[in-house]
């Protein structure tokens, strides 16, 4: 028996913004971006619209793909950093949303790792025999944790949110293995230093932007290349593959040079590459399964296609998983 995805749905919200609108707001150019980044827009949450709305829409056309009622699921798990509320999991406003009523919820909080981290629990919780179909989310509304005026962050991040659907059936197809890692010393190189018990919601801690993500670029990109590599290599060794083995490497879309840098580094070529960072910039824990949403519907991934994804981010997290679709 496998956990097999048998339906994927995104939402990406309407609004647009580019490279040139940044250009108006803080001091870079569209250039500047492009040449670092590979970002040429990203999309931008509507005001009255949160991290639960665009994950139900994600998760329902996922369900609708699938065919599956909402009484039919039996878990939902969402990989955000940005719920609607800091408590409780934005996960159970998803499940009252679309009506899941059999079905537990919760948050896993794991950052750019977070697709991956829900999906091994799912696939974990299916395994065991416990249920037979369960959601799996990522979804955030980063420019709500982005400060505006800082151009060394606020031109990387976008919101959206990607969902799969997994089944539990007897098939070779299905999740073949997921690794997963952490390591907590590297928190300050990129997180939300407030509003949490440590430092509380205040009116300094509002002047001193503290609720706001902060992050050193360059240390984190060298340990995300050289993380990524490795876990997506021993997502391959432990199933007996190479990288000539894989259809489609989906990593999260964190910017274009740290995925042309692991990709070189596995030997995988531009066409094992899917990648769509200049749509939507880092979308954080909705990446993965944006990008598998899309890839699926480009007609990329077909029955037997061997998937390879990882991804890296806060915490320090970083996992891998291999799936054969
Ligand atoms: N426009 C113009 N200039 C800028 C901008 C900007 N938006 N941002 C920074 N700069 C300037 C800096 O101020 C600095 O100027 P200085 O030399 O006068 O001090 C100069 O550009 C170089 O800054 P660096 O930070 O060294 O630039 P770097 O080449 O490292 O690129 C970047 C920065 C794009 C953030 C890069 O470090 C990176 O991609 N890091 C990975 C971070 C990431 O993707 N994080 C997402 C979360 S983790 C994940 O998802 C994997």
């Amino acid at each position: 028996m496998k956990a097999r995805i048998v339906g994927t749905g995104s939402y990406l919200p309407k609004k647009i913004m580019t490279n040139q609108d940044l250009e108006k707001m803080v001091d870079t150019s569209h250039e500047w971006i492009v040449t670092r980044t590979g970002i040429e827009e990203r999309r931008i949450a509507a005001e009255d619209e949160c991290t639960s709305d665009m994950a139900t829409i994600a998760a329902q056309r996922a369900m609708d793909m699938a065919g599956v009622a909402a009484e039919d699921i039996d878990l939902i798990v969402m990989g955000t950093i940005t719920g609607d509320y800091p408590w409780p999991a934005t996960a159970c406003i998803v499940q009252a949303n679309l009506g899941a009523k059999k079905a537990f919820a919760y948050d896993v909080s794991a950052a750019c790792s977070g697709f991956l981290y829900a999906l091994s629990s799912a696939n974990d919780y299916i395994m065991s025999g416990r249920g037979k179909r369960a959601l799996v989310i990522g979804a955030e509304t980063l420019s709500r944790s982005v400060d505006w005026t800082d151009r060394n962050t606020c031109v990387l991040f976008g919101d959206g949110a990607g969902a799969v659907l997994l089944e539990a059936q007897e098939s070779e197809s299905g999740v073949l293995s997921c690794h997963l890692h952490s390591d907590g010393n590297y928190l300050e190189l990129l997180y939300q230093p407030g509003f949490g018990a440590k430092h509380p919601a205040s009116v300094e801690g509002i002047g001193a932007r503290l609720s706001y993500l902060k992050m050193q670029g360059n240390e984190v990109f060298k340990v995300a290349v050289r993380s990524l590599t490795q876990v997506s290599k021993e997502a391959l060794t432990a199933n007996g593959y190479t990288s000539a083995d894989v259809t489609q490497f989906i990593p999260h879309q964190a910017n274009l040079r740290i995925l042309e840098a692991t990709t070189k580094r596995l030997g995988l070529t531009k066409e094992q590459s899917f990648i769509n960072v200049h749509k939507y910039g880092n979308t954080s824990g909705a990446t993965i399964p944006i990008a598998i949403d899309e890839a699926y519907h480009q007609g990329l991934l077909k029955e037997g296609d061997l998937i390879l994804s990882a991804a890296f981010g806060g915490g320090f997290t970083w996992g891998s998983t291999l799936i054969r679709w």
